[in-house]
């Protein structure tokens, strides 16, 4: 499941009480046209998207097996923490609006973090757009849901999120063990970055 940073930040009951009702009304126009918050109606949609092995395999925190029950408990249960300020599902249409990716927002508001683990349609990988969408996942956890820390995992066999993350500036924190939904344990990679560290890096407020 969803592991916090390592590094704990406390939040103000200000910031914390800014960042839970921004996740619950989020302003996703900073996320890119397609983007919407995963309801019902996507579960056919994501079904498809994450039956495919090269989409799901390399993310921990997917419900498994893949089907519709399944997708539609963990939408369902996204919604519930979104109502709590704790997590947003999001899809990303294409221009037939077919589900085209996915990201999972984790928010821990009272230490102003969070998490981001998502995957794009087989079709839409190796294009080089991957470094470009998720710095632009990145600054909309920094900007729009006003979080000061994201932590970040990856596979140790996943060079391709690594290369994503590392490119947006993210700092090697060594590893950590990732506990999958049915309990058992992933070995991932982790790192962090700041909010401080993303505006020097790509401008901002
Ligand atoms: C991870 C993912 C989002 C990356 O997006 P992408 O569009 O495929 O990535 P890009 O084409 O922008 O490539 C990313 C970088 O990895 C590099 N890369 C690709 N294959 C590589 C390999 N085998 N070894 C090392 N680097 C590799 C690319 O060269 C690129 O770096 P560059 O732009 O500096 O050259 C996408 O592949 C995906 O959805 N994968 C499945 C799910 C997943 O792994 N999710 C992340 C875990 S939460």
């Amino acid at each position: 499941m969803s592991a916090p940073p390592k590094t704990i930040l406390t939040a103000s009951p200000e910031e914390e009480a800014a960042i839970r009702a921004a996740v619950r009304d989020p302003d996703l126009s900073g996320l890119g046209e397609g983007s919407a918050v995963a309801t019902a109606a996507h579960v056919p949609g994501l079904v498809v998207l994450l039956s495919d092995p090269a989409v799901s395999g390399p993310v921990y925190d997917l419900p498994r097996p893949i089907n519709a029950e399944t997708v539609l408990a963990w939408v369902e249960d996204t919604a519930r923490l979104q109502q709590a300020g704790e997590a947003v599902l999001t899809v990303s249409l294409d221009e037939a609006g077919e589900v085209a990716g996915y990201s999972r927002f984790t928010l821990w508001p009272e230490r102003s973090s969070a998490e981001i683990a998502g995957a794009r349609r087989a079709d839409r990988q190796n294009a080089g757009s991957g470094k470009t969408g998720a710095a632009r996942s990145f600054g909309w956890m920094f900007e729009a849901l006003g979080v000061r820390l994201i932590g970040v995992t990856a596979a140790r066999d996943n060079p391709r999120s690594a290369r994503v993350i590392e490119a947006a500036g993210f700092t090697p924190m060594g590893e950590r063990e990732s506990v999958r939904p049915d309990g058992t344990i992933r070995e991932s990679l982790y790192w962090e970055m700041t909010r401080e560290a993303f505006r020097a890096r790509f401008g901002g407020a």
